[in-house]
């Protein structure tokens, strides 16, 4: 292990990581926008740069790996110096439209202006302007506020492998494009959505329904599937507004398309709340305990004339393991019969 010394400080660390890596492990913060541990890095933000003994100017922290001896400061009067160009030119060419951007409150750009007091006048000039809006059902395009880090178009080929967005274009005209720049067609993940440091990808579904300070955010896992993947809640007014993930989960915040964009049942005004009994072609609202009775009836009856084997059960991907278990229990020990299976499997 290389013995390596940021900020004065001597550590013993892995040889194969980046100074970026060596400095988190040990608690030493670099910002940084175009990073993301679960992604190669592109070093394209040059936020995360720091001063290394014997090289003459600053190196990206995120792309340059330490070799043993490795002598780091992180900040300097002069690397702070270059931080703050590099958020002003990005400021520069930016809507700075937070009193109604959906990221307000949850914006890496947001909090970097603030540190590093960057109010976004500095280099006046040619904006870039996007009138067309993607049409697609689930995300929110705003080209304009892309500040081009490209960890959407990483996360769509590293994570998801679907590869649905590129960097198109050279210079200035630089964009992340879909296919033919036609509205993305995709998985709809919504994986681009998770990692994007500022407004550029919001979940459409959640436009206007609530600033990240007003909402409460309830922990608990996706019913859509047995993988069982965590999430949180965004709850306003006793409404979910919007789904995320946690990345120190054991799915690492990563989702699929229902359980991050399809939780509008949960407060669906068509959902069941009530038990119903059909009556020749009627539904018929009941207590539970005339539903349970009339079920144990019905199920009892047709085994005393039938045996147990005309009865077969079918559970759901959609009940926890829990539910699951009890349920072939009781088609099993309770009705006496092996014929049970499960929606997954049908
Ligand atoms: Fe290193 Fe962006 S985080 S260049």
């Amino acid at each position: 292990m290389p013995k390596i010394t940021i900020n004065d400080k001597e550590l013993l660390v892995p040889s194969n990581i980046t100074i970026l890596e060596a400095a988190r492990r040990n608690g030493i913060h670099i910002p940084t926008l175009c990073n993301h541990p679960k992604l190669t890095p592109s070093g394209g933000c040059r936020l995360c740069i720091v001063q290394v003994n014997g090289i003459p100017r600053p190196v990206a922290s995120c792309t340059t790996p330490v070799t043993e001896g490795m002598v780091v400061t992180t900040s300097t009067t002069e690397i702070e110096g270059l931080r703050k160009l590099v958020l002003e030119l990005i400021i520069s060419d930016h809507p700075n439209d937070c009193m109604t951007c959906e990221a307000t409150g949850n914006c890496a750009l947001q909090e970097l202006a603030y540190a590093y007091d960057v109010r976004g006048l500095e280099y006046p000039g040619e904006r870039r302007i996007y009138q067309k809006r993607d049409g697609n059902p689930f995300i929110e395009r705003d080209l304009e506020k892309c500040i081009l880090c490209g960890k959407c178009v990483k996360v769509c080929d590293e994570v998801q492998g679907v590869e649905a967005i590129d960097v198109g274009y050279r210079g200035f005209k630089s964009k992340i494009c879909t296919n033919y720049e036609e509205d993305l067609n995709c998985e709809f993940c919504g994986q681009c959505v998770a990692v994007c440091p500022t407004g550029a990808l919001t979940p459409k579904q959640s436009a206007k329904k609530g600033r990240y300070q007003d909402i409460k955010k309830v922990e608990t896992v996706c019913a859509y599937c047995g993988t069982g993947c965590n999430i949180t809640a965004h709850v306003k007014d006793n409404e979910i507004i919007k789904i995320t993930s946690r990345p120190d989960t054991w799915n690492e915040g990563w989702l699929c398309v229902k359980g991050r964009f399809g939780y509008k049942f949960v407060n669906s005004p068509d959902r069941l709340t009530k038990p119903l009994i059909r009556r020749e072609v009627q539904f018929e609202e009941v207590t539970w305990d005339e539903a349970f009775a009339y079920a144990a009836g019905r199920l009892k009856a047709i085994r005393d004339k039938h045996g147990a084997d005309a009865i077969g059960g079918l559970s759901s991907a959609r009940c926890t393991n829990e539910e699951n278990y009890a349920f072939q229990k009781f088609i099993r020990a309770g009705i006496g019969t092996n014929n049970v299976d499960h929606c997954a499997r049908l």
